[in-house]
């Protein structure tokens, strides 16, 4: 099967990707799939589980190929992990694609996840580790996206009028 997305999320975690991503997917009558949910279902395993058992370049490259799968038979709304934008076959994979980076500031991440054990990522020192990602990967982020969407005091549902807006 190949297929487009209609839309592709990309991110940082607790950004909102998957609340925003099935706003969409309703308001445009498509369907909503999400490269983590595809991982956590072929592996039987929470993703914070595959860190640990495996560390993250095991886990970077099951997410590369559930990305490029997902893409190639997805019609609907996708959202990537926050990190999937880091592998340059994945970025060039996504050139060309209506993706739309959902944005948020530094203190609103920190708000928004907090010390979160579920995130391996922010398990030690949330701020930091923020600040570092952020700085890691906003480049990434506006490399692959055709819109940006700030999503800072904003509803899910503001965020996802702007993002239609956007489009
Ligand atoms: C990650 C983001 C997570 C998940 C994993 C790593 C990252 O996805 O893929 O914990 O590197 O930013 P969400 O952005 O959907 O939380």
């Amino acid at each position: 099967m190949s297929a487009v997305p209609a839309v592709v999320l990309v991110g940082p975690m607790g950004v909102g990707k998957s609340t925003v991503g099935q706003l969409l997917a309703e308001r445009l009558g498509v369907g909503y799939r999400d490269t983590d949910d595809d991982i956590v279902t072929e592996q039987g395993r929470t993703i914070a589980e595959i860190f640990v058992d495996e560390g993250e370049p095991a886990f970077r490259a099951l997410e590369k190929a559930a990305v490029r799968r997902a893409l190639a038979e997805h019609d609907g709304v996708l959202a990537l992990g926050g990190g999937a934008v880091l592998d340059a076959d994945t970025r060039a994979l996504l050139a060309g694609q209506r993706v739309v980076y959902l944005s948020m500031d530094v203190e609103e991440a920190v708000k928004r996840t907090g010390l979160n054990a579920a995130r391996p990522l922010l398990a030690v020192n949330p701020r930091k580790q923020w600040r570092e990602l952020m700085e890691a990967r906003r480049h990434l982020y506006e490399e692959v996206a055709a819109a940006v969407v700030a999503t800072d005091g904003r509803t899910p549902e503001e965020v996802t009028q702007a993002a239609l807006d956007a489009l």
